[in-house]
């Protein structure tokens, strides 16, 4: 293989699950949708093909990471570039840094070994980086962030291993969230594995909880079609409620939700795999003055617009 001649540059999205987090690992649907923040990834000419960690990572996640990049490296024959890595996200929040990475990074690979970095062709190759972070994940993660629309997504277990169905959710209006971070978090693997032991154990009753949570997010996708933001935050509020059964809140995680409801949301839940802490979502028609009230108030928060019609000027 021959070094890139050019710098490469690649962008992958941050994500944000409106519903169905967990309960999508076990085949029920979810609705994801894109963050415009994320990971950029730049490829240098090289003699090698290397990852260059970025210095805020931990030892563990730079060990997870080389190890996750070896193998996406090894299915495009090793291309000789250099990847450096911009994370814009917080690491282990619930935003899906980790898919983030992996897509941004699959896309510079991709242009790197002289292939088109097309949305499945750079899912394919970021599937094989997240299975390195997560373990068992339920794709919906990586096929949100390359696929950058808002996605009703459901995990499916084929004779060939596992695959994902994404089919994109429009609105007719804004879907806008607020998204606040509520302290530090366990990995996703913890989480996930834990609740997989409980489900285990009684397997009737969680089937009963995530069956719930799946026809909550089939609501939510009609009502996000309909444009009824309301019925929407009703089902976010009600999955923060199942999310809590399961086991997966916490005092700093609800105490949050709580603020954002306070605030006006519509519906206010947490997002991604939960556990001690990390990210909360509020829906709210009108974001910047709550970001406004909360960066005030000395939380970390911003507004970002899933769906729906944008106002001239703004940034898709
Ligand atoms: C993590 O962002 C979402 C989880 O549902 C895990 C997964 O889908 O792989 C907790």
């Amino acid at each position: 293989m021959t070094p890139a001649k050019n710098p490469l540059v690649a962008f992958g999205a941050g994500k944000v699950i409106l519903l169905g987090e967990h309960s999508v690992v076990y085949g029920y649907p979810a609705i994801a949708g894109p963050l415009t923040i994320g990971v950029v990834a730049r490829g240098m000419p090289s003699r090698s093909c290397v990852l260059d960690v970025p210095v805020t990572a931990d030892a563990a996640q730079k060990r997870m990471m080389r190890k996750a990049f070896a193998r996406a490296a090894k299915l495009v024959g090793e291309p000789k570039v250099k990847v450096t890595l911009e994370p814009q996200l917080p690491l282990s929040a619930g935003l899906g840094s980790s898919a983030a990475l992996a897509v941004a990074t699959s896309r510079v690979l991709l242009q790197a070994a002289g292939q088109a970095p097309t949305a499945k062709a750079t899912a394919r190759l970021a599937w094989e980086m997240e299975q390195e972070f997560h373990g068992t994940p339920s794709g919906v993660d990586h096929t949100t962030s390359a696929e950058e629309k808002l996605i009703l997504y459901r995990r499916v277990q084929g004779p060939a291993g596992v695959t994902g169905r994404a089919r994109e959710l429009k609105s007719p209006r804004p879907v806008s969230v607020v998204v606040a971070l509520a302290g530090a978090r366990s990995p996703t693997k913890l989480t996930v594995g834990a609740l997989r032991e409980r489900q285990a154990r009684w397997p009737e009753r969680y089937k009963r909880l995530f069956g719930q949570v799946g026809r909550l997010v089939t609501d939510a996708a009609k009502a996000v079609e309909a444009g009824d933001l309301e019925g929407l935050g009703d089902a976010m509020n009600v999955n923060q409620g199942l999310l809590n059964a399961l086991g997966l809140s916490s005092p700093a995680l609800e105490d949050m939700v709580f603020r954002l409801r306070s605030l006006g949301a519509l519906g206010a839940k947490f997002t991604g795999a939960g556990g001690d802490g990390g990210a909360v979502i509020g829906l709210f028609s009108e974001p910047e003055p709550v970001v406004a009230r909360l960066t005030r108030d000395g939380v970390r928060c911003f507004a970002s617009q899933l769906a729906g019609p944008r106002a001239q000027g703004d940034i898709p």
